[in-house]
């Protein structure tokens, strides 16, 4: 059934019905859109558009309506164009001409509008509520990490010593970010559109405070045109998306070189990994690989739409009914690779006697061992020329510096003492890096105190 057969004298012809459909994908929100309509319909009768009895009426087909599509029953036929269509069709099959006053002072453009935010809305706290898990797991991973020594690196070549709990750490500070964000988002999207019409608001003495507070919206939004022509928060949203699965590829990244033969930083769980059909040996990080393959597609909704935008002019243009699938698309593959992601660190295991040998053997105190002399009078472009000389001895013989002897040390520069030890192992290069923000234990433990206060807020 069409909603607008009256101007018409001919069919529309099958192909440009199924271009023009989207009830394929809109179907999504079935749920916003059946609570939109008791919104509005309630509205409708608390200013005398709808007696109570008609309001009734509907809200009662509307509810058989949702019942049905989750009990299987009511399935989506492609005769209908799209999921508002077949939600009012359904009711006035179902309440006769009452169902047919369900669309006074609405067009399916305000409508289309509040379901898109309404889905959104609820698919922000999700998405935040999954990230807030994944922080969790990294809180406990940094909690019994602050004395897991490992290289730091720049270049992807061994710098300074960190500790895993301090690495991890950099990735808590980009997801509590990322949830920020989300917060913004949230807080910017949530006024409602309903009521706005096609374009120019009604006629009718609408109450858009009462259905914009039934919604949960702080309010009704302010320009009838922007309120159906607007998806910013869409692309907002879209972006928030594409920097968490930056961040989670970034992550995925180091994981896959971590987890090589070459590193053995870390051992992916069994449950996931997966192997290869030829190479017996094989056990590939398959997940952490689509992760960071799937933030592509994400970035693509982002640019997608927002190329569909760049050129409607105002207000509401059929361009915009590409909003959905990408975006669709984009929601679920992130919180599946939140989840996942999650998963798989959890069940990850550290190797964190790898890590200590490798910050040891890739001469990530040479900084240290600068600083010892130049605590000890040296200047320190000077220091910085004696110790590299140490590390081209070290290199010669294949040792770390922590294995030269004494008089190796003050055959080079006699400055050396016994306490250079001391000064080098990773636990003082550490223990000294103590500002805030530093992976020194104390630093990381202030750091790690205030997270938990975020985490329980
Ligand atoms: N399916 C449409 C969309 O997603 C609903 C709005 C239709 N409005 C219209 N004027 N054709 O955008």
């Amino acid at each position: 059934m069409k909603l607008w057969g009256g101007r018409f004298t001919k069919e529309t012809n099958e192909l440009v019905h199924n271009f023009n459909a989207s009830l394929s994908f809109d179907q999504k929100f079935y749920r916003q859109d059946i609570e939109g309509s008791i919104a509005h319909v309630t509205m409708l009768a608390a200013v005398h558009i709808l007696t109570d009895e008609e309001r009734d009426t509907i809200i009662e087909g509307l509810k058989g309506i949702q019942t049905d599509i989750e009990n299987g029953t009511l399935e989506f036929t492609e005769e209908h164009e799209d999921i508002h269509s077949f939600v009012e069709a359904h009711l006035i099959e179902r309440i006769g001409d009452t169902g047919k006053k369900l669309h006074t002072g609405r067009s399916r453009n305000d409508q289309v509008a509040l379901d898109m935010k309404l889905y959104t809305r609820d698919e922000v706290t999700a998405v935040n509520q999954l990230l807030k898990e994944l922080l969790n797991e990294l809180h406990t991973i940094m909690k019994e990490n602050i004395e897991t020594y490992m290289p730091g690196f720049t270049h992807l070549q061994k710098a300074q010593p960190v500790t895993l709990a301090h690495h991890i750490g950099a990735y808590f500070e980009m997801f509590k970010r990322d949830r920020g964000r989300l917060h913004d988002i949230y807080e910017r999207l949530n006024y409602s559109p309903l009521g706005a019409g096609a374009l120019a608001g009604t006629t009718y003495p609408l109450d858009r405070e009462q259905t914009a507070s039934l919604l949960g919206f702080y309010g009704p939004t302010f320009n009838s045109m922007d309120s159906v022509s607007d998806r910013d928060y869409l692309i907002e949203f879209l972006s928030a998306l594409s920097t968490i699965m930056m961040h989670l590829s970034r992550f995925c990244e180091e994981i896959i070189v971590w987890n090589t033969n070459e590193y053995r930083f870390v051992e992916i769980d069994d449950s996931y990994s997966t192997g290869s059909s030829i190479m017996p040996q094989k056990k590939n990080p398959d997940i952490a690989e689509l992760i960071r393959g799937k933030t592509g597609r994400v970035y693509g909704a982002l640019i997608s739409i927002l190329t569909t935008m760049k050129g409607l002019p105002l207000a509401y243009n059929k361009d915009m009914q590409e909003d959905k699938e990408f975006t669709f698309d984009a929601i679920d593959t992130v919180k599946g690779c939140v989840s996942l992601f999650t998963g798989m660190i959890k069940t990850m295991k550290f190797r964190k006697d790898v890590m200590e040998t490798s910050a040891k053997n890739g001469f990530t105190n040479a900084t240290d061992a600068a600083d010892y002399l130049v605590n000890h009078g040296v200047p320190f472009r000077d220091a910085h020329g004696i110790v590299g000389q140490l590390v081209l001895f070290c290199i010669d013989k294949n040792i770390a510096l922590d294995d030269m002897s004494l008089e190796e040390f003050q055959a080079i520069s006699p400055v050396f003492q016994e306490d250079i030890y001391e000064a080098i192992s990773m636990k003082t290069c550490v223990d000294k890096r103590m500002t805030i923000g530093a992976p020194g234990p104390e630093a990381m433990q202030k750091v790690i105190e205030l997270n938990e206060k975020y985490l329980n807020e």
